[in-house]
């Protein structure tokens, strides 16, 4: 299947869902997170889906959202495609497995939070840059990044918001295993196989019982998160940064109060 720069091919229960708008470095739209949305929905409901792979290509995971979409139509109060997308992803019971190479920044490193197994190239570079655009962090990253690493691990991911390396994604626990980028993706498919070849149900009690204690704070996280989220994307603070990241200039803050 392919639809709005995602395609999904299923082969010996793993389901491998593409991003493939590499001209934007996986900038993903409201098309692509809708896209993704349903993909992720009817996985859930398939029972020949046994595990999900997430991955764009060997120098591309994901350059977060698109900034332009951000300013055009941003996610409103409810559900929008991009909360539609990361609340299937959050609540996927079957495994989730992530191949990321080149890029992954903003919701392209949130959404490596709700998989189970990440596999990552040695050259990738991660970022979560949220307050350097003025909004803040996103679909319970804020929750679970202190509890992945300790505060003041996170408290630099996520405030600095400067790029980070694969190593460093590695010893604080957001990544599996560093490979060289032309064999991520096999690994990580060879890994979504093995778990495809074991127990479905064991596994799906396995899963849930990985994330019971901290499900429900995971999602007031991700309410709490975005009742900040979406109003400030229209302050001018947001405005000024995606504004200075289209006419590809430093942002000015000198003049907001
Ligand atoms: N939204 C919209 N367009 C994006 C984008 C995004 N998040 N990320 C990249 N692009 C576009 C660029 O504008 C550029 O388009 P152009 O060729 O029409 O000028 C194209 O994708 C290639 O990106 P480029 O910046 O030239 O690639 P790079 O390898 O030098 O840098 C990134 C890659 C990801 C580090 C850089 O593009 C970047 O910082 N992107 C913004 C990431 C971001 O802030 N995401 C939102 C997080 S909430």
């Amino acid at each position: 299947m392919s639809d709005h720069h995602v395609t999904t091919t299923l082969a010996e229960g793993v389901l491998t869902l593409r991003m493939t708008r590499l001209d934007k470095k996986n900038a993903l739209t409201q098309a692509m997170y809708t896209a993704m949305a349903e993909t992720i929905e009817a996985a859930a409901l398939d029972t020949e889906v046994r595990v999900l792979l997430i991955t764009g290509d060997a120098s591309c995971f994901c350059a977060g959202n698109d900034l332009m979409d951000f300013m055009n139509s941003a996610p409103t109060p409810g559900l929008s495609p991009v909360e539609r997308f990361m609340r299937a992803l959050a609540g996927f019971e079957k495994p989730a497995v992530a191949a990321v190479c080149g890029v992954a920044v903003g919701i392209g490193v949130t959404m490596l939070l709700h998989c189970d197994l990440v596999y990552c190239g040695e050259k990738t570079k991660l970022n979560m840059p949220f307050v350097g655009l003025g909004i803040c962090p996103e679909f319970a990253s804020s929750y679970i990044l202190p509890r992945l690493m300790g505060h003041v691990r996170a408290a630099e991911l996520l405030m600095l918001g400067e790029p980070f390396t694969a190593e460093i994604a590695l010893r604080y626990g957001l990544v599996n295993a560093l490979l060289p980028n032309d064999e991520v993706e096999a690994k990580a498919l060879e890994k979504a196989q093995q778990l495809a070849g074991l127990a479905p149900k064991a596994m799906k009690v396995t899963k849930m019982l990985l994330k019971k204690w901290s499900a429900s704070a995971t999602l007031e996280a991700l309410a709490f998160e975005a009742s900040h989220f979406i109003p400030m994307l229209k302050q001018p603070e947001a405005i000024e940064s995606i504004t200075a990241f289209m006419q590809k200039r430093k942002p000015d803050y000198r003049k907001l109060a």
